[in-house]
């Protein structure tokens, strides 16, 4: 089972933005344990603050993982690229947010993401993507 990770902008700084919202793990720290809880997963972590560089990415392994984990982050609300890059592909994508969006600023309760996404997970702050692994390993 081959499995990316793939977090969009701002999403580097966690461990030191607004902890309040997301916590003091770095996503660093937070990835190696996923590799060690899921041995039998190959899977990859890629972050980039770039628009283009994501939808590359989603192109690049869209069509030969089985699974593809997107936090898009702030380009969840705004980007048409990156939601058309998730319908665009065959493999499956699951959306993840740290926080719950959906208690948030209204201009975070719009996806581009959703309408593509196999599921959504948010609010479980980083659990969310042990979750989302796990809809994988499940199916
Ligand atoms: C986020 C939520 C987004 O609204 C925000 O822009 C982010 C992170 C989350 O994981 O909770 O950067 O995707």
């Amino acid at each position: 089972m081959k499995l990316i990770i793939i977090n969009g902008p701002n999403l580097n700084l966690l461990g030191k933005r607004e902890p309040e919202v997301y916590g003091n793990q770095t996503f660093e720290d937070y990835f190696s344990e996923l590799q060690f809880r899921f041995k039998e997963v190959q899977l990859e972590y890629f972050q980039s603050n770039i628009e283009g560089e994501l939808i590359d990415k989603l192109q690049e392994t869209g069509f030969s993982y089985d699974g593809i984990i997107l936090n898009a982050a702030a380009y969840t609300h705004t980007s048409v690229g990156l939601g058309d890059a998730v319908k665009a592909v065959d493999t499956p994508v699951v959306e993840v947010h740290i926080s719950n969006v959906s208690e948030r600023e209204s201009y975070r309760h719009t996806s581009y993401i959703s309408p593509g996404a196999r599921g959504v997970i948010f609010g479980f702050g980083l659990k969310g993507y042990d979750l989302a692994i796990r809809s994988f390993l499940t199916d």
